[in-house]
């Protein structure tokens, strides 16, 4: 798989699970070059549960050598300050002020009193699918649902979702591993266009508050100073973008394995109570996000190997879920596993805010379509999207008629 020029993108996206495999038995913490990245690649479970747990390993580029960074053109500069006013790509002090802020309103107990909204729209939408045999399961039902309830939540009016779709894809490239400094270039405007629709709703909230997030982001702000404007448009544009890329994949990766398996979906018509682990071994085997990265503070030593200052860590949570150490048979989908371990939502300070809500819209979708669906079957063979780190079809066709 891997050439003179570097790894094969296409070979890579479809199975990225053989590549992880092979560098994982040279070792599990291994220097390599990865696309446009040159760094070391971890793709044992226990190494990248521990590295992402570990301090020395950080976000921000700011206490770094400066050598080590890019030249950046003027162009790209606004959309980079927004990325980097991200939670997901700050440290501890500004890292857990950030997150302590908009905690609260994900805690598992918050998450399940959106229960009752959640199946209520679920509902809704699979009354839209009726009368029809054929479906395009991301585009009728699991894109809208994320969406559906993620906009609702921020405070985004229900008539500008659609503008999200292209700001979303603008962005999932913009951080993807094989994204050159010229696709930047011409993406940095969209993610610009995205803060700015955000800046221009956030002071339609100051003058109207409503129950929203976006309005007790305001009052946060209002009350003691506690984050800048750009902070609050980076959060809300974070967890937009969340709800667009990830949860959707989720419920359209699970439910196409299952129809790819149809002895484990008659078994789960059959018990329901198999939803929660049919999600996280969806997580497991096909996680919606499977990379991430870290750079190193300080020389040290880890898994067997010396770090440099500086260094670019490439965690590869879709290698940690299939390492045989932890999983036995890892190749195998298997509902019926116990004791499911996975890195798919990460681990240590930045463990994904949003895992309550992926899970419960997860379930509750799986167990509506698994209801609903009669006899469903796969039309063609999905094609993937072209990201390294996020993996998702760009269609899902089936047919079924719905009861
Ligand atoms: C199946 C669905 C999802 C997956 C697989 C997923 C995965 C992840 C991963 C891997 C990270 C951490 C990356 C790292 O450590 O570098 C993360 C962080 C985050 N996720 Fe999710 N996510 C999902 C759904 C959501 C949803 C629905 C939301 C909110 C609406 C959300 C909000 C966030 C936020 C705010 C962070 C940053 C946390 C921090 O930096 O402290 N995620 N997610």
């Amino acid at each position: 798989m891997i050439n003179q020029t570097g790894i094969n993108p296409e070979r890579f996206i479809q199975d990225p699970y053989s590549f992880f495999a092979m560098a994982r038995k040279q070792s599990p913490v291994l220097k390599t070059k990865f696309f446009q990245a040159e760094g070391w690649l971890i793709t044992g479970f226990k190494e990248a549960e521990a590295a992402l747990k570990d301090p020395r390993f950080i976000r921000e580029e700011g206490n770094l050598p400066l050598e080590q960074l890019v030249v950046v053109p003027e162009s790209v500069k606004p959309a980079i300050e927004i990325n980097q006013s991200m939670m997901l790509f700050k440290d501890a002090p500004d890292h857990t002020r950030l997150r302590n802020l908009v905690n609260k309103a994900f805690t598992p107990r918050m998450i399940e009193k959106l229960r009752p909204t959640i199946n209520e729209l679920v509902d809704y939408l699979i009354v839209q699918m009726k009368g029809k045999i054929e479906h395009e399961l991301i585009r009728e039902f699991s894109y809208l649902l994320p969406v559906f309830v993620i906009t609702e939540f921020i405070g985004v009016p229900k008539e500008d979702r659609e503008l999200f779709r292209k700001w979303s894809d603008a962005f999932v490239k913009f951080i993807d591993f094989n994204t050159t400094m010229s696709d930047l270039e011409k993406i940095a405007g969209d993610i610009e266009e995205a803060s700015n629709y955000f800046r221009s709703l956030i002071a339609k909230r100051r003058n109207e508050p409503k129950e929203d997030l976006i309005s007790g982001l305001i009052a946060a702000e209002e009350s003691s100073d506690q984050l800048s404007e750009m902070e609050m448009v980076a959060t809300c544009l974070l967890l937009l973008i969340a709800g667009h890329e990830t949860t959707v994949n989720l419920i359209t990766n699970c439910f196409y394995l299952l129809l790819k398996n149809p002895k484990q979906y008659e078994m789960l018509t059959k018990d329901l109570s198999l939803i929660p682990s049919a999600i996280e071994e969806t997580l497991r085997f096909e996680s919606p996000v499977i990379l991430t990265s870290r750079l190193a503070k300080e020389d040290f030593e880890f898994g067997g190997q010396q770090i440099k200052k500086a260094d670019f860590i490439i965690v590869a949570l879709g290698g940690a879920n299939y390492d045989p150490e932890v999983t036995e048979n890892p190749e195998q989908f298997d509902i019926t596993r116990q004791n499911i371990k996975h890195l798919s939502f990460s681990s240590g300070p930045h463990f994904c805010l949003g895992a309550p809500l992926a899970r419960l819209e997860g379930q509750i979708a799986l167990e509506k379509l698994v209801t609903h669906l009669q006899n469903p079957i796969l039309v063609e063979e999905p094609t993937l999207r072209g990201n390294i780190a996020f993996r998702g079809f760009e269609s899902l066709k089936i047919q079924a008629e719905i009861k």
